[in-house]
C-alpha cells in the first residue's frame, strides 16, 4: 500500500498548472456511446477514475486511445452494452454509462453501485427519470437491468439536485423521440460542460446551467472535438493549501469563474488573490483566520472543497462552523486531523473547528478522494513529518498531486 510522506511548514513557491475537471471528464466519455462516430476530447486529466471509465467502455467493444491528455473514442462496434461489478464497485461513476446506453441501443445491464465511505448515494433518481422516459427497469442479482424500445421525451422534476443523474437523464434525451424538460436539474460548470460537448456532437439542448433543461431528441449524433474545463476542486485544493500554510502561487489553465464562492471564502480568510481569464494569483503570509460555511448544490459552497476547507480552519484564528448538507457521513477526516492536534467537535452534519496555534505530524489515514486532499493539506501545516497511508483514495481524483507539489518546494515522497 502506497503513503505519501510529508514535511510540513513550508509556504508555497511557483506556479501549479491545473490538469482537466475530472467531474467534466467521466461524463463526457461516456457521452462518446451516443454515436458511432469518433469523439476526440482534449485536456482528459491523468488519474485513476479516468483509467476506470476507459477500462469500462472498452470492455464494451469501444475503441479507445490516449495519447498524453488527449483521448479519442470511438463507439461504432459497442457489442456489449453493460457495466460489470468489478468495474462499477471501484468507480460509482460508471451509472453514467446507462443513460447512454439505453438511448443509442435500447438496453443496459449496468450493476447498481453500492455505498461508499461519504453516504448512501443511491441512484433512484436516476432510475425514475429513465423509467419517466419510456424504459423498464429492473433490480436483479445487483444489476440494474434495462429496456425500451425508443426513449420518449418526458417532464421530469428531480426532487433532489443530483449532478450525475441530471447529466444521465440529459445524455438519454439528446436521442429520444420528442423533448424532455429537466426541472430542478443540477447547475454545476461540469453539467454545463457535458452540455457544451454534446451540443458540438449535434444534440440540441438549452437551459444547461440553470435549473431547468431542455433537450429536444435528434436521430443522430456526429463526430466532434471537445477540450474538457479545468478541474475547479483541483483549483480550489491548491488554494487551500497555500491559505492555510502561506505563500505565493500562480495558478494556471483554471478557471476563476467556476469557483466565485470558494475564492470569496479565501478572500474571507486572508488570502490576496487576483485572477485574469485562465490564471489565478494567490498570496497568503498571515495566520488565516476562521471562515464558516455550508455546502449546497452549485453555485453555493461545493461539498468537494468541504473537507480542505477544514484542514484550512484547524490553524485559523477563531473558531469556525462547518455544515454539510450534502452527504450524510463526509466528515471522516475529522479523526484523522485529530491525531494531528486539531481540535474539533461535530454534531450532526456540523463540525465546530476550533483554531489551534499548531499541529504536530503523525501517520493519518486517507479515508475518502476530498478527505486524502484535507490530509495532505494538513500535511503541509504539521510540524514535523505527517505519513498519509491508503492514498490510492487521492490518486483516484488527483494528477501527480505530489509532482506538483515538489514544484512548489513541497518536501514530499510517495513510499511504499
Ligand atoms: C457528484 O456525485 C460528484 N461526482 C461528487 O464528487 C460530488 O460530491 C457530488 O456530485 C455533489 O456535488 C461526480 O460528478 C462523478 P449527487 P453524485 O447525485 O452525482 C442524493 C468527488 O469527490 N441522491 O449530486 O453521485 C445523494 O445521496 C465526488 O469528486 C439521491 O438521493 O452526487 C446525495 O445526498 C464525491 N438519489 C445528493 O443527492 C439519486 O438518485 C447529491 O448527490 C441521486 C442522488
Amino acid at each position: 500500500m502506497q503513503k505519501l510522506k510529508i514535511r510540513g511548514g513550508k509556504p508555497l513557491r511557483g506556479s501549479v498548472r491545473i490538469s482537466g475537471a475530472k467531474n467534466a471528464a467521466l461524463p463526457i466519455l461516456c457521452a462518446a456511446i451516443l454515436s458511432a462516430e469518433t469523439l476526440t476530447l482534449k485536456n482528459v486529466p491523468q488519474l485513476n477514475d479516468i483509467g476506470t471509465m476507459l477500462k469500462l467502455l472498452k470492455q464494451m467493444g469501444i475503441s479507445a486511445h490516449r495519447e498524453g491528455e488527449t483521448v479519442v473514442l470511438n463507439a461504432a462496434n459497442l457489442t456489449n452494452p453493460a457495466a460489470p461489478y468489478e468495474l462499477v464497485k471501484t468507480m460509482r461513476a460508471s451509472i453514467l454509462a446507462l443513460g447512454p446506453l439505453l438511448a443509442r441501443f435500447g438496453k443496459a445491464r449496468v450493476s447498481l453501485p453500492g455505498g461508499c465511505a461519504i453516504g448512501a448515494r443511491p441512484v433512484d433518481l436516476h432510475i425514475k427519470g429513465l423509467e419517466a422516459m419510456g424504459a423498464t427497469i429492473t433490480i436483479e442479482g445487483g444489476d440494474i437491468h434495462a429496456s425500451v424500445f425508443k426513449l420518449k421525451g418526458a417532464h421530469i422534476f428531480m426532487d433532489i439536485v443530483t449532478v450525475t443523474g441530471t447529466e444521465n437523464l440529459m445524455m438519454a434525451a439528446t436521442l429520444a423521440d420528442g423533448t424532455t424538460v429537466l426541472e430542478n436539474a443540477a447547475r454545476e460548470p461540469e453539467v454545463v460542460d457535458l452540455a457544451e460537448c454534446l451540443i458540438k456532437m449535434g444534440a440540441n439542448i438549452s437551459g444547461h446551467g440553470s435549473d431547468v433543461i431542455t433537450v429536444k431528441g435528434v436521430a443522430s449524433l456526429h463526430k466532434a472535438e471537445y477540450a474538457v474545463m479545468p478541474d475547479r476542486i483541483e483549483t480550489g485544493t491548491f488554494l487551500a493549501a497555500v491559505t492555510a500554510i502561506g505563500g505565493d502561487v500562480r495558478v494556471t489553465n483554471a478557471a476563476p469563474r467556476t469557483l466565485d464562492v470558494v475564492i470569496e471564502k479565501l478572500r474571507e480568510a486572508g488570502a490576496v488573490i487576483t485572477s485574469t481569464d485562465d490564471e489565478i494569483h494567490i498570496v497568503s503570509n498571515t495566520r488565516p483566520k476562521a471562515v464558516n460555511l455550508r455546502t449546497a448544490p452549485y453555485p453555493a459552497f461545493p461539498t468537494d472543497m468541504q473537507a480542505q476547507f477544514i484542514a484550512l480552519n484547524t490553524i485559523a484564528e477563531g473558531t469556525a462552523i462547518v455544515t454539510e448538507t450534502i452527504f450524510e457521513n463526509r466528515f471522516m477526516h475529522v479523526q484523522e486531523l485529530v491525531r494531528l492536534g486539531a481540535k474539533i467537535d461535530i454534531e450532526g452534519n456540523t463540525a465546530i473547528v476550533k483554531g489551534a496555534q499548531k499541529l504536530t505530524g503523525a501517520t493519518v489515514m486517507a479515508t475518502d478522494l476530498r478527505a486524502s486532499a484535507c490530509l495532505v493539506i494538513a500535511g503541509l501545516v504539521a510540524e514535523g513529518e505527517t505519513i498519509i497511508d491508503r492514498i490510492y483514495h487521492l490518486d483516484r481524483g488527483y494528477d501527480h498531486i505530489e509532482k506538483k507539489l515538489v514544484a512548489l518546494g513541497v518536501d514530499i515522497e510517495r513510499i511504499d
